[in-house]
């Protein structure tokens, strides 16, 4: 195994300061601001989250405008971004924030921790780059680079592995340079250091101390044992229209998407025919759509029925465009047949 250096560490702070991205979360920097997009960047790309960043900074610029907001509206500015319960925990996590902290994050390590949402990823990572705290943020993008640089084959599924990474890092992290620390790991690992056989080794600043760049080993770090197979789930939506407006309910309190809107659907594969006796109606097929989440495929057949009265179901109510629009937050799954609503 190759061992890291603070040579390293420095050659990749200089190249980082020199090629950095641009990015709206750079420009201010916030403890509140770093929360924020760090919560967004988890599950979703940088060209993804910028819009939906600067939306949300706007509509909510502190903790205590997110922690007065409705429920509806924080899920509304959240919409499509998938993965809803990170939009209650920091919603919930500003409440908290507003009435023990007086509307500040705290600086202190434990008591982040203690709020809903936030992990060791996320402390490291509102700690280093806004309060300056030389406590080390280690994503799959970290692992990856640091696993490559010392060839450390410790499987990624071994769950101490993040703190050994970042007991093994944070020597390096200076006083005063620990936000180009962590975003500098980042960046290489988003720009450069990328997943299997997309590495740019060729235009990497650190390649002279990459143990895996000499051996050729790239592709084989971080080390992975075989992922299992994600289940399928096939599923048949109604988009039940009724003088232009069309029905939605709610999903159960608990389980994927928890309580999110949907339109009403049933699981397996429904005929026309089956449809239209089932509500009374024409029932005309729509295109298939597959939604890939993290551990089940939904396998999605949908129709629209024309309905001349509302159905018999206490469960459903009808929204109109203007409020599918802004009121009711649909998880992107379904929101690929909002364009069918008409
Ligand atoms: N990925 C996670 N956090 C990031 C950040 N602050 N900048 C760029 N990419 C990131």
């Amino acid at each position: 195994m190759k061992t890291l250096s603070q040579e390293l560490f420095d050659t990749l702070l200089s190249w980082y300061r020199e090629n950095k991205r641009d990015l709206p979360w750079r420009r201010v920097v916030s403890p509140y601001r770093t929360w924020i997009s760090e919560i967004m960047l988890q599950q979703t790309r940088v060209s993804a989250a910028i819009p939906y960043f600067e939306r949300w900074t706007k509509r909510f610029p502190s903790a205590l405008s997110l922690s007065s907001a409705s429920e509806e509206d924080v899920l509304k500015a959240w919409e499509g971004l998938g993965y809803y319960s990170r939009a209650r925990n920091l919603h919930a996590a500003a409440k908290i924030i507003a009435s023990e902290f007086g509307g500040e994050l705290p600086c202190d390590k434990e008591a982040l921790l203690r709020l809903p949402g936030i992990g060791e990823y996320t402390v490291g990572a509102i700690l280093s780059i806004a309060f300056g705290k030389r406590e080390p943020a280690v994503d799959g993008n970290v692992l990856r680079v640091i696993s490559r640089l010392t060839e450390d084959p410790t499987d990624i599924l071994n769950v101490s592995f993040r703190k050994k990474i970042a007991d093994d890092i944070r020597p390096f992290m200076k006083e005063g340079e620990t936000s180009d620390f962590t975003q500098a790991l980042f960046e290489l690992g988003a720009l450069v250091c990328l997943p299997e056989e997309a590495c740019r080794c060729a235009s990497c600043p650190v390649r002279a101390f990459c143990g895996a760049n000499e051996h050729g080993t790239q592709s084989l770090f971080p080390v992975k044992t075989a992922k299992k197979e994600k289940k399928k789930a096939e599923m048949t939506v109604f988009l039940l229209l009724l003088n232009g407006s069309v029905a939605l309910t709610r999903r159960p309190d608990s389980g994927l998407l928890a309580k999110m809107y949907q339109f009403p659907n049933v699981s397996g594969f429904l005929s026309a025919s089956e449809v239209s006796a089932r509500f009374g109606g024409e029932a005309r097929e729509l295109p298939a759509h597959t939604h890939v989440f993290t551990h089940v495929i939904w396998e999605m057949k949908a129709f629209a029925v024309s309905l001349s009265s509302p159905p018999n179901d206490p469960t459903l109510f009808f929204a109109s465009p203007a409020e599918l629009e802004e009121k009711y937050a649909l998880p992107s799954a379904f929101s690929f047949y909002k364009k069918f609503c008409k």
